[in-house]
């Protein structure tokens, strides 16, 4: 079978040995993620799904809160790269025994972990590690501080849909205060030159956020005509979110995406959600499966960048060609 020509990856300068959050990266490295994801995004579309870049690596996934998308797409990125997985789940685990958290990174790394990828309630819990381990800390989701990946992917499918980023007006509509997906969206997008306007109930939305170089917004009809993107975030009732309004109708009413407001916007709206979606309040089903959804899309992009980030932290990136196929 004849194969499409690899890409050859952008020439990155990259140093870094954690990923803990876009707020401490610059835009040029962040566009080197994005461009080193797009080569990686190829090798979905072969036929053996497979290249050989982190042969004899070990990557652990540390997850202590619950996950679908992050999990399995760390897990299979790192499969595509030929690592070898473990996945750790905190319910079973000796932690129930009075192990700390630190002692159970150190014993996991005794075991040959060259990755950690990390998901944790505690704002900082990567952080903490990175200071107490040697291998890479990937930061899959910290409380609600910082979910990186989840917003690589989010301007990962913004470029590919739109063309760029700078000088696009990207809404994050819902709740803001309690969201890690808004942090890292911010962080990045700002970065890249988008106008970023946060619009959900002021209990949700704080002033504050405007320091953040954002536009806060309350109306959500009066934003939409504005928007190029609109990425709706999940009510994390599991951080107290629902007590900050009256009723879930009365959320829906005001900051839920129907098709009506879809009608507000322009009509290339690209519409984002991070996921686990809850069809019928932050957006209907007709919205969310309609065009200008492309949630889909980015879980499919989600694994490129994991492939990315893997690659880059895992510091094999001057092997000759990541993208080979060959496995000697
Ligand atoms: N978007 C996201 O982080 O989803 P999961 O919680 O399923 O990983």
């Amino acid at each position: 079978m004849k194969l499409p020509p690899s890409p050859t990856l952008t020439a990155v300068r990259w140093t870094r040995k954690h990923l803990l959050g876009l707020e401490d990266l610059s835009k040029e490295e962040i566009v080197a993620i994005l461009d080193t994801a797009d080569s990686f995004s190829e090798i979905s579309r072969r036929d053996r799904k497979k290249v050989p870049a982190l042969t004899g690596k070990i990557v652990f996934n540390l997850f202590f809160e619950n996950s679908t998308r992050t999990r399995t797409s760390f897990s299979l990125a790192a499969k595509r790269l030929s690592a070898d997985t473990q996945d750790f789940t905190a319910s079973v685990s000796s932690l129930s025994k009075g192990e700390t958290f630190i002692d159970t990174a150190k014993n996991i790394e005794a075991m040959g972990a060259d990755v950690m990828v990390v998901r944790h309630p505690t704002p900082g819990a990567p952080h903490l590690l990175s200071r107490h381990v040697e291998a890479s800390i990937i930061n899959a989701g910290d409380g609600s501080h910082e979910h990186p990946t989840q917003g690589l992917l989010d301007l990962m499918t913004i470029r590919k849909k739109k063309g760029t980023i700078a000088g696009l007006t990207v809404a994050l509509v819902g709740d803001i205060s309690h969201s890690r997906v808004a942090r890292s969206n911010i962080w990045g997008l700002t970065k890249l030159g988008a106008k970023v306007i946060l619009c959900g109930p002021p209990t949700l939305v704080p002033r504050s956020l405007e320091g953040l170089g954002c536009e806060v917004a309350y109306h959500l009809d009066e934003v939409l005509p504005r928007c190029d993107v609109v990425n709706v975030l999940r009510i994390q009732f599991e951080r107290a979110a629902g007590g900050s309004f009256p009723s879930i109708a009365e959320y829906s009413h005001f900051y839920g995406m129907n098709q009506r407001r879809v009608e507000l916007a322009r009509p290339d709206l690209l519409l984002l959600a991070p996921g686990p979606i809850n069809r019928g309040v932050e957006l209907t089903p007709e919205v969310a499966d309609g065009p200008n959804s492309a949630i889909l899309d980015q879980v499919a992009n989600g694994l490129a960048v994991r492939m990315a980030v893997l690659y880059l932290v895992s510091g094999r990136k001057d092997a000759p060609s990541p993208l080979s196929e060959s496995f000697s």
